[in-house]
């Protein structure tokens, strides 16, 4: 109980350094929010977004979980951004890491922890499509290091790859993407610089159709037109993009070559 009343001393006194401030600040935030910025960080209590990015309330939508992951199934995310793109409709999105991210620790290591294992799988997934450069890393801090830095990379990759952010960049204001980590030892953001196009090549994989075509096929559904699956004798697809010789055959991108993910 003890705990709990600091919390709530604490909270008075925030708010009486407000009201001396301005008298209105409540009377505004309860109008509504408009932020500009969406932060998708860690659940660490070392990452505050509003104090490591100097935004106040009312500026930044958030999300957080551990090791700061985009995971396409986890409604959760996927709630938070549609509503961040399409109804706030910010200007720039953020994936934050964090050097010294436990949850990227336990990933990289082969201890069990229990449920959330299966979380962590997903930065496994990282280390696998990034082997060849990970394994090249001898010295294990650095290895988590990057480790940090290209899962923020993929985390980034996998929110280009939502419909919810394909249709964005189709609109009239799409959202721009950013990959950043934390350094908790010094308190500096650094940008990867990811790129934002970093999908383009993966498009005949990832791509969506538009929304209208979407609209168009639910439209139909209502009036019985329900469309019909082609067989594979009548089938006139044909792969968006003929395979090249040389061509990469996966999505691991090129030791030395660190940030550049385009
Ligand atoms: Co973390």
């Amino acid at each position: 109980m003890k705990e709990i009343k600091a919390i709530i001393d604490n909270n008075r006194k925030w708010v009486e350094t407000k009201l001396a401030e301005d008298s209105e600040y409540f009377n505004k935030m309860a109008k509504g929010q408009k932020p500009k910025y969406l932060f998708i960080g860690c659940s660490d209590s070392r990452v505050p977004a509003s104090a490591i990015t100097g935004t106040g309330p009312g500026e930044m939508f958030v999300h957080r979980n551990i090791a700061n992951l985009v995971v396409h199934s986890d409604m959760n995310l996927l709630a938070v951004l549609q509503y961040a793109v399409e109804v706030l409709e910010v200007e720039d999105i953020m994936v934050v890491g964090h050097y010294g991210c436990g949850g990227v620790a336990a990933a990289a290591s082969n201890k069990q922890y229990g449920l959330i294992d299966n979380w962590l799988t997903h930065i496994k997934d990282v280390v696998r499509l990034h082997e060849t450069e990970f394994l090249r890393i001898r010295d294990k801090e650095q290895q988590l290091r990057r480790l940090v830095e290209l899962n923020v990379i993929e985390q980034v990759r996998n929110l280009a790859s939502t419909n919810i952010i394909q249709n964005a960049l189709k609109g009239s204001k799409p959202p721009r993407l950013h990959g950043l980590v934390y350094d908790i030892r010094d308190g500096l953001l650094h940008d990867l610089e990811v790129q934002t196009n970093t999908l383009d090549e993966f498009m005949h994989i990832y791509g969506v159709e538009a929304a209208e075509h979407a609209k168009e096929v639910a439209e139909d559904i209502q009036d019985g037109k329900v469309p019909q699956a082609q067989s594979p004798e009548n089938s006139e697809n044909k792969p968006a993009r003929k395979l090249k010789k040389d061509d990469e055959p996966s999505l691991m991108h090129k030791a030395g070559q660190p940030l550049q993910v385009s």
